[in-house]
């Protein structure tokens, strides 16, 4: 399969999308907004097959959990469509990134509909538009799950912070740029603002990739929030200062015991969230809680080129998850750098996990198998 990625301008509405699907005379493709190139440019990549868009999952293009499921499953419908061998293609779309449980399924979901539509005697175009229906259908309960996302967390919120005027904290970026819909934790945020509730919205950097100043401010901006940029480092002072009435991040993989895999610097957020008796909300989609995964110690972290570490990130989005740098050097030539892209936060450090089919609260294994039996009942 040749590798086929083509850049080009984009005009972008202000739903922003993130990826969408096109037919053109020439064959289908999927169309990614890249991520590495913001804020300072909107510019879109058209992938034309698996490799492609392999590429640009590992290096963050498209990113975000519920989004690499959305762009796992188009990726195997695209394969699909453009008579390559699906299975191959969902093999190596579901290894890209190893943390977010997201990817796999999307990949599985498509793959499977593939296969039932081919052994029901569907030909290959019949099986390659189950997996885009498929794929289809999750981007839309993506979209449906992050509305009630939103409304869960919200009511949480002022249940648990009574007033009406949220300081929130975030971590990494979890706005409309990971998701079908407005996202996760930024939903939450987002919703508060439109009701005239959030006070600030406090943003985490998110050191080393930066997804907090590029991504989540740009989306916070777009959407005229009050919001104000920290380093990651600056956030115990704010705690100490009494500025934060509740965290709220998402997550990449939700274990059976409630432990929370997400982006690198979450977990000492939640230690401070507890010593400075501040709720640590995580919010996230059903499909992100994996029962078969029994506890933290069993979620594969994923670890990233120490490049990223020891050299900055441009504007232009040079460096972001470049295996082999780009960026400009900010640590001596030859310094070994540790860069697990995520870190795992136990259950007892977690108020509560907010899905689109409600709360879980307190984070036990029976909650949450009650939560996914609710959700598979539909
Ligand atoms: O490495 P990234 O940018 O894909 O990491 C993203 C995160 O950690 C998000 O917080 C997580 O995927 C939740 S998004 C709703």
């Amino acid at each position: 399969m040749a590798d086929q990625c083509t850049r080009g301008s984009a005009d972008i509405p202000d739903s922003i999308p993130t990826l969408r699907w096109e037919e053109p005379p020439e064959g289908p493709v999927l169309v990614l907004l890249d991520q590495t190139r913001l804020p300072g440019e909107e510019s879109e990549l058209a992938c034309t097959d698996a490799p492609a868009l392999v590429e640009a999952i590992r290096t963050l293009a498209v990113r975000g959990a519920p989004l690499l499921g959305i762009a796992g499953a188009y990726g195997v419908a695209l394969a699909a469509a453009r008579g390559f061998d699906v299975v191959d293609a969902a093999r190596m779309l579901a290894g890209a990134r190893p943390t977010a449980v997201n990817l796999a399924r999307g990949v599985r979901r498509a793959q499977e509909a593939h296969a039932a539509a081919a052994a029901a005697g569907g030909d290959e175009r019949a099986a390659a538009a189950a997996a885009l229906a498929a794929a289809r259908a999750l981007h839309r309960e993506d979209a449906e799950g992050s509305r009630s996302m939103a409304r869960e967390g919200l009511a949480l919120l002022d249940e648990l912070v009574p007033g009406g005027q949220h300081r929130l904290l975030t971590h990494c970026n979890t706005g409309a740029l990971v998701s079908g819909g407005e996202g996760t934790a930024f939903a939450v945020a987002l919703a508060a603002h439109r009701e005239g509730k959030l006070r600030r919205l406090w943003v985490d950097e998110t050191r080393p990739l930066l997804q907090g100043a590029r991504l989540t401010a740009y989306e916070a901006a777009r959407h005229g929030m009050p919001y104000t940029l920290l380093t990651d480092s600056a956030a115990g002072s704010l705690f100490a200062a009494g500025e934060v009435d509740a965290v709220l991040i998402g997550a990449d993989r939700i274990a059976a015991d409630g432990s929370v895999a997400n982006k690198v610097g979450s977990y000492p957020l939640a230690v401070l969230a507890r010593y400075h008796h501040v709720p640590f909300i995580v919010v996230a989609p059903v499909t992100t809680i994996d029962m078969d995964t029994p506890d933290g110690a069993a979620i594969e972290v994923e670890q990233r080129s120490g490049h990223e570490v020891t050299e900055a990130i441009s504007p232009s989005g040079r460096g972001v998850g470049g295996e082999a740098g780009g960026g400009v050097p900010i640590a001596p030539l030859g310094t070994q750098a540790y860069n697990p892209a995520f870190d795992v936060t136990p259950p007892e450090l977690v108020t509560a996990v907010v899905t689109e089919w409600g709360v879980v609260s307190p984070v036990t294994e029976g909650a949450l198998e009650q939560l996914c039996a609710r959700s598979r009942q539909v």
